[in-house]
């Protein structure tokens, strides 16, 4: 059992790529950021090695040969020592002269810089999600897996539909705390093998108001869509979900997002009283519905997205299912 990590998807903003510590060379600093990378611009050895030790995202160091502090020769060989582990480190032969550099180490280096793709870097945020997301696989082992897929399809569906990348990462993070309301429902009903009673399944239900309680003992943008994924993940677009029966727009797109998502997954994954669905079948009873589901359970404009991508579902099924 481990933490939830979102995988890096292909489409990764700027602010998420290389970032490069340029020392005394305000012209490499600007060919650099004229590629997309982030850069950080110092002018000393010490400033370098206190940038090194504060952001564990650098991937490349460019430095001016003659650089107060000991120069670009002596950067070099701290930032390794420094960062343990090895980065690209570049001396310009003088200070400034992005365009002079003889051995074109630079001019090479940039392509190969510029297609580093860095995960994010991991927040505060991030962790406290990965922590409650491991609080609730103790409670149902089951999840982890789920949950994972989950983050990833509302991703896709997002960033489908048109959402930013920030968006798309934020219910990325967001999806996979759905059924955080879960971790108070007994287990004799969460594992319960035979039908609920009304009883049982109104603490079930329960699970959305629950989650949506966790999730709002703090603010911020990503634990707001999370807390109305919790809450209203169950609705459905045509009416008679729970726990309002809310229908249309009156869903938070986030929740009719993740609706669909967490339908699909429930439709591929084995349980001890059903088999899972191949992707072409679980895609059909979404996109034409069978004796339980019904398309019009679903956002018609989430829905096409699924319809445009559904492959991209399946990927994410098989490469996220099994540890
Ligand atoms: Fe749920
Ligand atoms: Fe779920």
């Amino acid at each position: 059992m481990g933490a939830v990590k979102i995988p890096a998807t292909d489409d990764i903003g700027p602010s998420l790529r290389s970032t490069v510590l340029v020392a005394g060379s305000p012209l490499a600093a600007e060919v650099i950021r004229g590629h997309g990378l982030t850069v950080i611009e110092v002018s000393t050895v010490q400033e370098a090695m206190a940038a090194l030790w504060a952001d564990p995202i650098i991937t490349a160091v460019i430095s001016a040969r003659s650089l107060p502090g000991g120069g670009g020769e002596r950067l070099a060989a701290m930032a390794t020592a420094a960062l343990g582990r090895k980065i690209d480190v570049v001396v310009m032969p003088s200070a400034g002269s992005a365009h002079e550099d003889p051995s074109g180490t630079l001019a090479s280096l940039l392509p190969r810089m510029s297609m580093t793709r860095q995960p994010p870097p991991s927040t505060e945020l991030d962790s406290l999600f990965e922590c409650l997301a491991v609080a609730a696989e103790h409670k149902d082992n089951e999840t982890g897996q789920h949950n994972r897929r989950l983050g990833r399809y509302a991703g896709l569906l997002a960033r489908t539909i048109g959402w930013s990348h920030q968006r798309c990462r934020i219910i990325e993070l967001a999806a996979s705390l759905h059924d955080i309301g879960k971790i108070g429902i007994p287990d004799s009903i969460l594992f319960k093998p035979s039908p609920l009673t009304i009883e049982e399944r109104a603490q079930m239900e329960h699970h959305t108001i629950a989650g949506h309680q966790i999730l709002s003992a703090a603010t911020s943008p990503v634990l707001a869509c999370a807390a109305n994924i919790a809450r209203h993940h169950h609705e459905r677009w045509s009416g008679g979900g729970y726990p309002f029966g809310l229908h249309g727009a009156a869903i938070p797109l986030e929740a009719r997002i993740v609706s669909l998502c967490d339908v699909y997954d429930a439709l591929r994954s084995e349980r001890p009283y059903k088999a899972g669905l191949s992707h072409q079948d679980a895609a059909r009873v979404l996109l034409e519905g069978d004796e339980r589901t019904s398309p019009d359970h679903f956002d018609p404009h989430v829905l096409a997205a699924f319809r445009q991508i559904q492959k991209k579902f399946d990927d994410t099924f098989t490469l996220l299912t099994g540890e």
